[in-house]
């Protein structure tokens, strides 16, 4: 039982879907040969000879896309390469590079994109994105120290009001640190980034008004009866929004609201930026390292001991199973969340019974609503279809709207918001968001 409306396709020239298939997707792929040409000069032998193959290969992908070939089984021997092959026959037999649906299309690139490393005898393991990934964290260092400065605050002990207040704060941090999405880059210019970061109380006040659904207030009364509960975060990005992520999870587990952090990440290197396993002892180690962030003006000693501690605290969480670090293959398929009981049983089974299940980022978000064409009033509880709702009844998305789909507004806003910005501007630009809970 799939809904009633179209999902997004690259056919439709309206959608974001077609730009970013026409000129987004050219551009990520060169990005990725930028890096491999990169990582060849420094590399000698047969590990380079290897690698001037790959970028042929990421070359030959971008052809076919141009050329709107079919898309083809996936040929490598990965864990989830048969259920690929099988989703492609079941659901998107004959479907091609602009005609199939948005969402599968787009996860079949990385996917493609990952056959290419995963069959190669030197590069098994090599994330095309790191350097990005890395790079743009480093720019970052503005917001990171202001958080670290401000985060003993935060977690004193204090009366439930100010909670409140802090955890409202928090939230903000958390929605907007899914700006910082890599594969958005060729959208936004480093200083778009850098405001959208700014964690200023009057700043993350002003950007309350480009939240179109807000669901902050349902959100917080159900933590408030939470002690020592089990929150999952299904993540985006890494760099700055785990970073956040990581904030939010610290004030969940110090306020006695969370005994245990899970963190789901993808199995490879996925929409650019998003959070694989390995990235986040990386993150800690570049914040651990007094040299990964440039231009130290503006930062005392005090400063860095205090991103220090709090880095600390958190690999401390890892030791003791307060923080889990995980990845499922389902994670890195082309499917919505509709179909998360029936294909992906264990994990379904096992997360229904966490106590909130937080999905952030807009890939997230689409997948929980089909990607597909609802109407905007269409309540969010009848969008993630009647498996999730019914079966998950604590689930939060924080995203800021980087496509199509939209669920959830309400008449009011839905007339507003058409008469004082464009559909480009409200739905994919990244200035607005949706807080939904269910
Ligand atoms: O390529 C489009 C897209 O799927 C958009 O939905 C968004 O721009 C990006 O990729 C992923 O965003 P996020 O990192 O928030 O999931
Ligand atoms: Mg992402």
């Amino acid at each position: 039982n799939n809904p009633p409306y179209p999902a997004f396709r690259a056919t439709n020239k309206e959608s974001f879907a077609y730009e970013t298939t026409i000129r987004r997707w050219p551009i990520i792929i060169d990005n990725a040969i930028a890096d491999i040409k990169q990582t060849i000069a420094e590399t000698t032998g047969e590990r380079a000879q290897e690698g001037n193959k790959i970028v042929k290969a990421l070359d030959d992908i971008k052809q076919e896309i141009l050329n709107n070939k079919p898309l083809r089984h996936i040929q490598d021997d990965k864990s989830d390469t048969a259920k690929w092959n099988k989703h492609l026959d079941d659901y998107f037999k004959g479907c091609t590079w602009m005609n199939g649906t948005w969402l599968f299309n787009e996860c079949y690139l990385y996917r493609r994109m990952g056959e290419i490393f995963f069959n190669s005898q030197h590069w098994t393991d090599y994330d095309c994105f790191e350097r990005q990934k890395n790079d743009t964290f480093k720019g970052s260092h503005g917001a990171v120290f202001d958080l670290a400065r401000k985060m003993p605050e935060l977690i004193k002990s204090m009366p439930e009001e100010k909670i409140e207040i802090v955890y409202n704060e928090l939230v903000q941090v958390c929605l907007w640190g899914n700006a910082t999405d890599l594969s958005l880059l060729t959208n936004m210019s480093q200083e778009d980034i850098e405001r959208l970061q700014a964690i200023e109380r009057d700043h993350l006040a002003k950007r309350r008004e480009f939240i179109l659904v807000d669901d902050t207030e349902k959100l917080w009364q159900k933590l408030k009866t939470l002690k020592g509960g089990r929150v999952d975060f299904v993540l985006d990005n890494s760099g700055f929004e785990v970073f956040v992520d990581m904030v939010f999870a610290d004030w969940l587990l110090q306020s006695g609201i969370a005994d245990k952090v899970v963190f789901n990440c993808k199995t490879m290197p996925w929409f650019v930026s998003d959070v694989m396993p390995k990235d986040m002892p990386m993150m800690f180690k570049n914040c651990l390292d007094r040299d990964f962030f440039p231009s130290k003006q503006g930062r005392s000693q005090q400063d860095v001991e205090a991103l220090e501690n709090m880095v600390h605290r958190w690999e401390q969480y890892i030791t003791k199973g307060k923080l889990q670090v995980r990845s499922h293959d389902f994670w890195c398929t082309g499917l919505s969340y509709w179909y998360m009981e029936s294909d992906a049983p264990d994990l379904f089974n096992e997360m229904k019974d966490s106590d909130i299940v937080l999905y952030k980022g807009d890939l997230n978000y689409r997948k929980l609503v089909f990607d597909c064409d609802f109407p905007v009033t269409t309540p969010f509880k009848e969008a993630i279809g009647p498996s999730m709702a019914n079966n998950f009844t604590n689930i939060i998305a924080l995203r800021t709207n980087k496509a199509d789909p939209v669920v959830g507004l309400s008449e009011e806003t839905k007339k507003d918001i058409e008469s004082k910005a464009t559909r480009q501007e409200w739905r994919y630009s990244g200035k607005y968001a949706v807080v939904e809970y269910n």
